[in-house]
């Protein structure tokens, strides 16, 4: 199943660019399912050609100027990264990025890739104004990545509104670090839902970010990505479960993060709880699925 996962953050530089490159490396293959693009869409300018030393001519300004012409599908715009992550990458100055963000957004081109192919899109800060935020309005999941400080945290607080498009839009946070506060209540006071805590490891997300890292196997920060990608590709299946038809009467359900309040459960994954698959995830990264949230809160177990 394809979709368009948008992640961002509010300010800062929390680790985004490093989030979509994990989540697209570690999104999982499922029988049947559409293969996944990372799409670096950060109007300030990218960083995956720099960081891999990719040449420049493809990536997000040659789909740009294909989209111009109509012409909005992505193939002939990708690269892939040692290790297989596919991506489109864009240009390193903020101009010509954000121009090539505003055709493609205005193009429906990002939507239209969703269709057949998972796009993890990295879109940079998110705000109203951004060149981007077209692409966060269609998206199918909105992941908010943030480091687990007060300073920032506090940033996210009272914008659970406008990250959730008042309720249409799912949204969830992901942080980055340990918080010093039980998760459960990071997500209270923030509003939304805790998709995943990923371990602090420079190294690791050097070598996400193409640096050599000196080892052979995924590390708790690859590892983690790959955990918290799963249960956001299950949060994209579920959203396509059809809902039922309206009763007569009955006021339908909004699309969205308001359609927990139907109870859906959402994962959130906390240091170690048990689950079915605790064993396995808590060897594979130390962070295990656990606790549910509906409606943007974590329910207590
Ligand atoms: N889990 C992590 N542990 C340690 N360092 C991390 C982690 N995730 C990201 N970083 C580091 O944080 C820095 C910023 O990461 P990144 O470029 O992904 O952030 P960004 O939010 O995309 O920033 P920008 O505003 O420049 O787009 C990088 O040096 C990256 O290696
Ligand atoms: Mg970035």
């Amino acid at each position: 199943m394809s979709g368009l996962v948008a992640v961002g953050s509010v300010k800062g530089s929390p680790g985004v660019t490093t989030a979509a490159l994990g989540l697209a490396a570690g999104w999982p293959m499922r029988p049947g399912g559409a293969p996944v693009v990372g799409v670096e869409a950060d109007p300030s300018g990218g960083d995956v050609l720099g960081w891999y030393e990719l040449p420049a001519a493809v990536g997000l300004v040659s789909w740009a100027a294909q989209a111009r012409s109509g012409r909005l599908g992505l193939s002939g715009h990708v690269q892939q990264l040692p290790g297989g992550v596919e991506v489109v990458a864009a240009p390193v100055e903020a101009t010509a990025a954000r121009g090539a963000v505003e055709v493609l957004a205005g193009a429906g081109a990002v939507r239209a890739a969703a269709d057949t192919v998972t796009v993890v899109a990295d879109v940079g800060r998110v705000d109203l104004w951004s060149a981007a935020a077209p692409v966060v309005a269609v998206c199918d999941l909105l992941v908010v990545v943030a480091r687990p400080v007060p300073v920032e945290l506090a940033r996210v607080v009272g914008r659970e509104a406008d990250l959730t498009a008042a309720g249409r839009r799912e949204c969830v946070l992901l942080l980055v670090g340990e918080p010093a506060w039980p998760v459960e209540r990071v997500a209270e006071s923030v509003g939304l839902p805790v998709a995943g805590v990923l371990p602090w490891d420079p190294r690791g997300a050097g070598v996400i970010a193409g640096r050599p890292g000196g080892r052979r196997a995924p590390g708790p920060l690859a590892r983690a990505y790959g955990l918290v990608a799963r249960g956001l590709a299950d949060q994209l299946d579920r959203r396509r479960v059809p809902l039922p038809p309206p009763i007569a009467g009955v006021p339908a359900l909004p699309a969205g993060n308001a359609r927990a309040t139907a109870g859906q459960k959402t994962t959130v994954l906390v240091p170690g709880a048990s689950s079915p698959r605790a064993g396995r995830d808590r060897e594979a990264s130390g962070w295990v699925p656990s606790t549910t949230v509906r409606r943007g809160r974590v329910g207590r177990r």
